[in-house]
């Protein structure tokens, strides 16, 4: 469904992603870790049309879209959640998800689904109805994820790239969210998720890459991935368990 070929992005004099090929399968959810600064959310912008790169090809369902504005991508069936939250603040959660409804073009745009459908999408994703009126500026950081993936579903996907979903959620939260991502996959949408808990990446993806300064560093299952001694070496900092990170 996903292909990156040789895909580079180089800012001034940094070389934020370096020659990566990436690819994901239709129906799986991939992994993309690495450490800070190693061009994980460069590479899901480059994916998204936020940056265009340099060199290489980025093919999206068999069409060549490294060329492509966001916006065309996004209506092509691909979207992204960022890692730094975006929301309209003076609207409220509803109205964020509504605008994403009705600018999608797709089968719920038509007025009268539309408002039933934001809110089907906000109870979807775990906001209280009683926020739906609450502009997004008053909102925490986790609650404007949520409607940032509601945003995000609007626009009926085929393909989702999620930076940095779950960061700052408790333990009990991470479990929510890890059944939340697996419905989503369910309802045969194929994600791309960049994240840091190696107990989520373990429970959820089918294939994992490893970034290290821009480049893929080992790419495989996650128990390959977390056993290569250099990904232990530069990321893990030690053999992963899972008892241990909760
Ligand atoms: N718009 C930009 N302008 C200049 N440099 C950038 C820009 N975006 C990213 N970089 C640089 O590119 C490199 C990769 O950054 P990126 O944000 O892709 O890393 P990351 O793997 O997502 O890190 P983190 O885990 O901290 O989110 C870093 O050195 C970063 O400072
Ligand atoms: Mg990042």
């Amino acid at each position: 469904m996903l292909e990156c070929v040789e895909v580079s992005k180089t800012f001034g004099g940094v070389q934020a992603v370096k020659n990566v090929n990436l690819t994901v399968k239709q129906g799986e959810i991939a992994g993309l870790v690495g450490p800070n600064g190693s061009g994980k959310s460069t590479l899901l912008n480059l994916i998204s049309g936020v940056y265009k790169p340099d060199r290489g090809k980025i093919l999206f369902d068999g069409e060549d879209i490294s060329k492509k504005a966001p916006y065309a991508i996004c209506a092509r069936g691909l979207a992204k959640t960022s890692q730094t939250v975006q929301s309209f603040p003076d609207m409220t959660a509803l109205e964020n998800v509504l605008t994403s409804v009705l600018f999608s073009g797709k089968k719920h745009a038509a007025k009268k689904n539309s408002l039933m459908r934001a809110k089907e999408l906000l109870e979807f994703v775990g906001i209280q109805k009683e926020k739906f009126t609450s502009s997004a500026k008053d909102l925490n950081v986790i609650e404007l994820r949520r409607v940032q993936l509601a945003r995000a579903l609007a626009t009926e996907p085929k393909m989702l790239l999620l930076d940095e979903l779950l960061t700052g959620l408790t333990p009990k939260e991470n479990d929510e969210a890890i059944t939340l991502i697996k419905l989503i996959n369910k309802q045969g949408i194929t994600i791309l998720m960049v994240e840091h808990i190696m107990k989520v990446i373990m429970g959820l993806c089918s294939q994992v890459t490893v970034l290290h300064h821009g480049e893929k560093l080992c790419e495989g299952t996650p128990g390959t991935v977390c056993n290569d001694p250099e990904v232990i070496k530069v990321y893990l900092g030690k053999k992963f368990s899972v008892d241990e990170e909760e």
